[in-house]
């Protein structure tokens, strides 16, 4: 049963522009895959912790020299990287904030990159064969043409961080001038819309044969 993994970041919920940009991925991805298994992992109702010294003693030691207090340390981090790995294909929602992701999203990114597990120990990306979708809100307009193209350091990161754990079929929505919402310019739905057909194009993706939707 092909599996999707739904990562959101944003903090504001049901006002959150990039909440809404997955919001539409995961209806066009139940169509183009009707029997396909949906996990939401909301990264505002995950208990991250940065890393700190005991979480990197414990991520550096060899699991076979775990002690159980490092086992309890890392028991987040190897459930989020089974759920990762478990997946067929990942949407991640997030904001732009100062130009690049959200701390919490980037306290995944720590949980979630391991030695081992997603990255070999000679460097090489171990997380294959699967296809993710970025949704990303920003105030701010970024792509081509942009005169502030030069700081879209989230979509590179994004890119760049996926492409060290192995994954390459990177798509991006992106969801630029949301501020039009939050200044009352424009409607939720109405910038949700703008997007519908890049988000049903990239949820299509590996789904049923001739589907769009
Ligand atoms: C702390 C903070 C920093 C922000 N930094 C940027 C930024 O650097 N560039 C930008 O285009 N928008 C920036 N924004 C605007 C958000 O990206 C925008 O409000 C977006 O809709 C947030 O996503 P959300 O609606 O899913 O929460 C920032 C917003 C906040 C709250």
């Amino acid at each position: 049963m092909r599996t999707l993994l739904v990562v959101e970041a944003s903090p504001r919920g049901e006002r959150s522009m990039s909440r809404g940009l997955t919001e539409r991925f995961v209806a066009a991805w139940r169509k183009s895959h009707p029997e396909g298994r949906i996990v939401t992992r909301d990264l505002m109702k995950t208990e991250l912790v940065f890393a700190n010294l005991p979480w990197l003693q414990a991520y550096f030691t060899p699991a076979e020299h775990h002690t159980p207090e490092m086992k309890g340390l890392l028991r987040l981090s190897d459930e989020l990287v089974d759920e990762l790995l478990a997946a067929d294909d990942i949407a991640i929602g997030t904001p732009v904030y100062n130009y690049n992701v959200p701390a919490v999203l980037k306290a995944y990114i720590d949980h979630v990159v391991r030695k081992g597990k997603t990255l070999g120990f000679a460097g090489e990306g171990l997380v294959h064969g699967k296809k993710c979708t970025l949704l990303i809100a920003s105030g701010g307009v970024y792509t081509e043409g942009s005169p502030i193209r030069d700081r879209d350091i989230a979509t590179s990161y994004l890119r760049l961080i996926l492409k060290v754990i192995g994954i390459e079929d990177v798509t991006v929505v992106a969801g630029g001038n949301a501020k039009a919402v939050d200044m009352g310019e424009l409607t939720r739905a109405a910038f949700v819309q703008k997007f519908d057909a890049e988000i049903s194009a990239a949820a299509a993706r590996g789904g049923y044969p001739g589907s769009t939707a």
